[in-house]
This record gives C-alpha cells, sequence and structure tokens, in this order.
C-alpha cells in the first residue's frame, strides 16, 4: 500500500517535470544555457563566432588582471583545491581569516565571514537573524536569494514598492509598534541598476527600530571610495546594520560575504544554517577576491574606466530612443515590454556579435520584460563601437 503510493507521488512530480512549459520553451528557443567555447576579456567564443560581452558582473574587468590571476594559481599550490568541510569543524583556514580581516577594514568594519556563493551569505544575513514573530520590511525587487531568506526566516513579510520611502513610511504606520523589524533593501538594483534611496529609508527604518540589512551585490566595487559600495557613497556606514555580498561581481571571484559587528558575525556564525552546513569557501577563490580588493585599492583607474564606459554607453542607449528604465549604474536595462519583442531584440544583438541576456517576467515585473546588459572597465571603444552597431540594427528590427 505504502509503496503504491510513493510510486503515484513519484510519477506526479516526473509528469510535472517533463511537462513543464517553461522548460520546454528553454529547450526550444534556446535563449539561455549557451557554453562559451573560449574567453579572453569582454571577447567571447559562441558557436564558433567572435562575440563582444555584454552582460557579465565583472564590472571592473579584474577577471583577466594578471595580479588576480597569479593570485588564484598560487593558492592552489599552498592550500590545495578545497578546505572539503565546512567552517565550523575542519575548514577553517587562515586564508578566510585574512580575507574577512581585509574586506571588514575596507568596509569600515568590525568583522566579516564569507562563505562559498553570495546567495548562501545574502541569505544568511537575512534568515539568520530575523524569526517567527519578527515582521521583515522588504523592497519589492529584491534578490531572489532575500525572498529565500525571508521565506526561511518564518517572519512575517511585508513588501513595500520598490526604492519609495513613502509607501514603507505607510506600511509601518500600520504596524505593531514593539515587534522586532528588519528592512531588507540592495544597494545597487541589478535589473534596474537603480541606486537605493538610502538616506530617506534608512532614516524611517532606524525610526522605527529597524535592523536594516543592505545587500550591496552590485554596489561593492562600483560605488563609493575605491569601489566601498552603496553605504560608503552616501557616507552611512552608521544606519546599515549588515551589508552582504557578493565575491563574483567586482571581485572577479566566486563567494559571497557578510560585514557588521563583531557581535553580529560571531552571531551568524553560531546560528547560520548555510554557514554550519556547507563547506567551506575555496583557496583559490578567496585569493582571487584578496587579489581583486588590493588592485581596487592601489589601481584606481579601472573604476575611472568604468564609469567613463558607463555614461558613454547610457548616452549611446539614450541617442537611440531606448527605454533604460532611469538606470545610474553599469547594470543597465533595455527596457521591450513583451517577451516577444524582448527576444527579437536580443536575437538580434546577439546575430550583430554582440552577448546579452534576456529577463522576463516573472523575473521582472509584468510589461517591463528587457534585456539586461552591464557594461565593464575591460569594454574597449572598439567594442562600445561594435555594440553601438548592433544596438541601431537592432532597434531598425523592432
Ligand atoms: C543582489 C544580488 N544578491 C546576491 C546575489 C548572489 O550572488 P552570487 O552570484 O555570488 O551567488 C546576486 C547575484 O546575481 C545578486 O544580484
Amino acid at each position: 500500500m505504502a509503496l503504491s503510493l510513493f510510486t503515484k507521488t513519484k510519477k506526479a512530480i516526473v509528469d510535472r517535470a517533463s511537462d513543464d512549459y517553461a522548460t520546454r520553451m528553454r529547450l526550444k528557443y534556446k535563449p539561455y544555457y549557451h557554453a562559451i567555447e573560449s574567453q579572453q576579456g569582454t571577447h567571447i567564443r559562441l558557436d564558433g563566432r567572435d562575440m563582444v560581452m555584454l552582460s557579465s558582473n565583472d564590472y571592473l574587468g579584474l577577471s583577466f588582471h594578471p595580479k588576480v590571476i597569479e593570485a588564484c594559481g598560487a593558492a592552489a599550490k599552498v592550500w590545495g583545491t578545497s578546505p572539503t568541510g565546512a567552517r565550523i569543524s575542519n575548514g577553517s583556514r587562515a586564508y578566510h581569516v585574512a580575507l574577512e580581516e581585509k574586506i571588514a577594514t575596507f568596509l569600515g568594519r568590525e568583522a566579516c565571514h564569507v562563505s562559498v556563493a553570495g546567495y548562501i551569505s545574502c541569505c544568511s544575513a537575512v534568515a539568520s537573524f530575523a524569526q517567527k514573530g519578527d515582521i521583515i520590511l522588504a523592497d519589492k525587487n529584491i534578490h531572489s536569494c532575500l525572498v529565500d531568506a525571508t521565506r526561511l526566516s518564518m517572519a512575517t513579510v511585508e513588501r513595500f514598492s520598490h526604492n519609495n520611502p513613502e509607501d514603507l513610511r505607510q506600511i509601518l504606520k500600520s504596524l505593531p509598534h514593539h515587534t522586532p523589524k528588519m528592512l531588507v533593501v540592495e544597494g545597487v538594483y541589478s535589473m534596474e541598476g537603480h541606486i537605493c534611496s538610502l538616506p530617506e529609508l534608512a532614516q524611517i527604518g532606524e525610526d522605527a527600530g529597524c535592523f536594516t540589512v543592505l545587500d550591496d551585490a552590485h554596489g561593492f566595487g562600483v560605488l563609493g571610495r575605491q569601489g566601498r559600495g552603496t553605504v560608503d557613497h552616501y557616507k552611512l556606514n552608521d544606519k546599515v546594520d549588515l551589508i552582504c555580498g557578493s565575491l563574483s561581481k567586482s571581485l572577479a571571484s566566486t563567494g559571497g560575504f557578510v560585514a557588521g559587528s563583531r557581535t553580529l558575525i560571531e552571531y551568524l556564525r553560531t546560528n547560520s544554517k548555510q554557514t554550519l552546513f556547507s563547506a567551506a569557501l575555496s583557496p583559490s577563490m578567496a585569493a582571487t577576491a584578496s587579489a581583486a580588493l588590493d588592485v581596487m585599492q592601489t589601481e584606481p583607474q579601472h573604476l575611472e574606466r568604468l564609469w567613463r564606459n558607463t555614461k558613454r554607453y547610457r548616452e549611446m542607449l539614450k541617442g537611440l530612443g531606448l527605454d533604460i528604465w532611469g538606470s545610474e549604474t553599469p547594470a543597465i536595462p533595455i527596457v521591450l515590454g513583451s517577451k516577444e519583442l524582448v527576444y527579437r531584440f536580443w536575437n538580434a544583438l546577439l546575430e550583430k556579435g554582440v552577448f546579452t541576456v534576456m529577463s522576463i517576467a516573472p523575473a521582472v515585473p509584468p510589461g517591463k520584460d528587457l534585456i539586461r546588459t552591464a557594461v565593464s572597465a575591460l569594454h574597449s571603444d572598439e567594442d562600445l563601437e561594435k555594440i553601438a552597431a548592433a544596438m541601431a540594427y537592432a532597434v531598425k528590427q523592432m
């Protein structure tokens, strides 16, 4: 009896997977999971054709920096390939502690904890601290890892409209005064390219006694002094309790971090399931992030070039009459409003040798279907000219 019950359940799940509309469409139109055959900086080879990458998160272009590559390879020779265990048990190494101290100092925080993914770090920054009975106030457009974290925490979740301090204020008015509250925002919203309205939001949060978590995956390396991020950009270090982020964007590695007071980071190390039950960051990825952070502080030309390219690229898109959703950062969407238009535009760019990524509802709000593009410090003038010609061509195909 029990066996037939299981068999039925299993079949239902297999049927659902084999009949999944989104998977069938993905396999038919092949918009995602392109296996790039080779890469050198912004230049990639795909299906035997040379293309310019225009959707990488390598904002500062450090993934091909000689010092960063050298550090990555050297670390494996010293430490082997993996710590093969969680930090709490056999996986802690001196290189973790050194990287954490370096990131904490850079951000003006007492302590930091690194993990194998930005997804895990950002998730633990929320889920280890909020609990059942608390209220989380979260921007409507937060990243999936933060949405998952709010669910894992079992707290009650209230979503305020994107980057809208007035909406946050109104929602807070209706909430019980003494319930512990957490405010969750991003420094730079990666789909929209918007910078968080942190001065207003953090003040409203502080007035309501909120604990504030800011995910700066896309602000780190891009905003603030030497790329210290969104909090530094606004000089609001005392208004944000935890900054979390990723090592996989400006730091040209993979992994993530959470930075805050020593008390908060030690609490996270005791309570974060994502930390307790997952293996630690590998030597090569830690060394890569560490070397990239050194380069960020000693070679200002990468950040300067990133912003020069950003301005030039943004003007180019505006000149073509494209809707860039008011992006203020190197992450610049091209909003087209329907999946059909997005697919045509994306295909036209591909035809002209420019690689971008489609993002369609529900990954973005309905009617905001877009092409996600991101400019890098590594894009040369010739790259930008090729991109301009491809954009003009794609516009004509609409
Ligand atoms: C805002 C935000 N937070 C967290 C992450 C997760 O970072 P990672 O890719 O390093 O896991 C991302 C990645 O896209 C992100 O955009």
